[in-house]
């Protein structure tokens, strides 16, 4: 494990990272959103072992990571123009675009489709790594499979530590949400996961709307050719999570809230409750005897989206064994939000204001 500042990153660490990839090994690196855990992409020993590593299904497919042009055109053909509409604008950064696979991916890196998800992250660890290492990176999150994704390099410790062979430990991760995946092979193109980067940004790039199905939204079954990693339980904390929203989120609804909070808090009189909530929600929580994680504030969604997972490992290493968190409106970042959150929750109610 290597601790490295992100301002000028310790190049004897990256160097030593790289070697480990090209001969097939396993590094956990932080990128602009979540820590992922990268093998080489040609590799179906390297890849094969990422799976084995996190427990994931094989029919869930990885992120293939590049860090020039050069490396899109060797993982993915006939790319189409609406793609580097998006490219220019958003790479390097958290989108990530299914496009037709290049012959020489490994069926296993994409779960046996014939699409590859392709992303350049903006993360300077991310960028000097593939860099070095020369070759692109297939990389799911750093988490065990399930669990919240790491936004920490502690975060990996806790889940990988003897797992893998290297872990490049950067601190907290900028956005603290994975990427924004979209399926841009269809028309309209088709969001696959909300994340760091805001649909209506997409939108305003394209000139164009694209479809929101509801699995996006959490609101809905997957339809499992779509998106595979949608279908699984996610970013679930071993708390049972229950998921409080509102119609609305004005103030006079968000003192309703904290009394359904308290209600259901007074009925489980045989668990350990936990409230996660924004802080602009604290002020209706004074007599509430219960741990409170507060994570970010309503009107500064990004916050509440950069402490979202690690509000959900803290509520494990407290020991809740039940976690009330209520939603934020899904605007911008915020549908990214009450995705995860709603992949998480094993119960959701949605209060009327
Ligand atoms: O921010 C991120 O995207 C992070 C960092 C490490 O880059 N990575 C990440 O990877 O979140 P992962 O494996 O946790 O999520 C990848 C998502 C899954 O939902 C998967 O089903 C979807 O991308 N995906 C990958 N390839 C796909 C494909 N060919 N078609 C449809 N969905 C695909
Ligand atoms: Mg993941």
């Amino acid at each position: 494990m290597f601790k490295l500042r992100i301002e000028s990153p310790d190049s004897f660490a990256i160097e030593y990272a790289a070697n480990v990839l090209k001969k097939e090994g396993l590094v956990a690196f932080p990128t602009e959103t979540v820590y992922g855990l990268g093998g080489i992409v040609w590799s179906e020993r390297a890849t094969r072992r990422i799976f084995e590593v996190k427990g994931r299904p094989s029919d869930n497919p990885l992120i293939v990571h590049i860090s020039s042009m050069e490396m899109l055109e060797r993982v993915a053909s006939r790319i189409p123009e609406e793609a580097y509409m998006l490219i220019k604008k958003t790479w390097p950064g958290p989108l990530t675009l299914i496009l037709h696979k290049s012959s020489e991916i490994p069926r296993i890196v994409t779960g046996g489709l014939e699409t590859v998800a392709v992303r350049m992250p903006s993360h300077p660890v991310a960028l000097e790594l593939i860099n070095q290492t020369n070759e692109p990176v297939a990389a799911p999150s750093a988490n065990l499979s399930g669990r919240p994704s790491p936004t920490s390099g502690r975060h990996v410790v806790n889940d990988l530590l003897g797992r893998i062979e290297v872990i490049l430990d950067a601190g907290e991760t900028l956005y603290g949400i994975e990427s924004t995946v979209v399926n841009i092979l269809t028309d309209p193109p088709v969001l696959l996961r909300p994340g760091a980067v805001p649909v209506e940004e997409i939108e305003k790039i394209l000139g164009r709307r694209i479809v929101v199905p509801g699995f996006a939204r959490g609101v809905e079954a997957v339809e499992k050719a779509l998106s595979p990693g949608m279908k699984y339980r996610h970013y679930a904390p071993a708390a049972k999570v229950v998921l409080i929203e509102a119609s609305s989120y004005e103030r006079t609804c968000l003192s309703k809230l904290a009394d359904i909070v308290r209600v259901f808090i007074a009925s489980k009189t045989l668990e350990k409750p936990c409230v996660a909530i924004p802080v602009d929600s604290l002020e209706n929580y004074e007599r509430i005897s219960v741990k409170i994680f507060t994570m970010g504030d309503r009107n500064n969604i990004y916050e509440v989206a950069k402490s979202l997972f690690s509000v959900l490992r803290a509520a494990d290493e407290e020991k809740c064994n039940l976690l009330i968190v209520e939603g934020i409106p899904e605007e911008g970042l915020g549908l990214a939000v009450m995705n995860r959150l709603r992949k998480a929750a094993s119960e959701r109610f949605i209060v009327e204001c």
